[in-house]
């Protein structure tokens, strides 16, 4: 499926972030979730996200996303794309706007859809504002 105000760059990811829903695993919110990052070498990773019976276990997408690409050896995500169930794009959570604001650029184009189309595109410092980083250990 195509997003229509999707730029071309965000394509090739949301076509890995329906896939990554597609394989979510989330039998008790009955929310799937699939996340894509691109890096700055033209990679992406993608993830779902994995819930469990012991509730607070269950893991983001975005977290999925990010520990493949850490394990694969890239560290810098340049754009991201989120798909989700329900009417209104979801987009990440508190905890998943640190994680990605960790390997990201605060200028990074964040695109939230949901798989009927809808979008919503912000940055990290759109959705983390005067965020803490590695930044602040150097
Ligand atoms: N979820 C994500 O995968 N990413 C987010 O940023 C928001 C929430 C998942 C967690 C849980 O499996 C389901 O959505 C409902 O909260």
């Amino acid at each position: 499926m195509h997003v229509e105000r999707l730029p071309a760059s965000a394509n090739e990811l949301y076509e890995a972030a329906v896939g990554a829903l597609e394989r979510s695993y989330s039998p008790y919110s009955h929310y799937p979730v699939g996340a894509a990052v691109r890096t700055a070498s033209g990679r992406v990773f993608a993830g779902c996200n994995v819930e469990n019976a012991s509730f607070p276990l269950g893991t983001c997408a975005e977290a999925g996303a990010i520990a493949a690409m850490v394990l694969a050896g890239e560290r810098d995500i340049v754009e991201v794309v989120t798909v989700t169930g329900g009417s209104e794009p979801g987009t990440p959570c508190g905890g998943c706007r640190q994680r990605l604001r960790e390997f990201a650029q605060p200028s990074a184009p964040v695109h939230a859809t949901t798989i009927d189309g809808r979008l919503l595109t912000s940055t990290i410092a759109d959705l983390l504002p005067h965020s803490f980083g590695p930044e602040n250990l150097t």
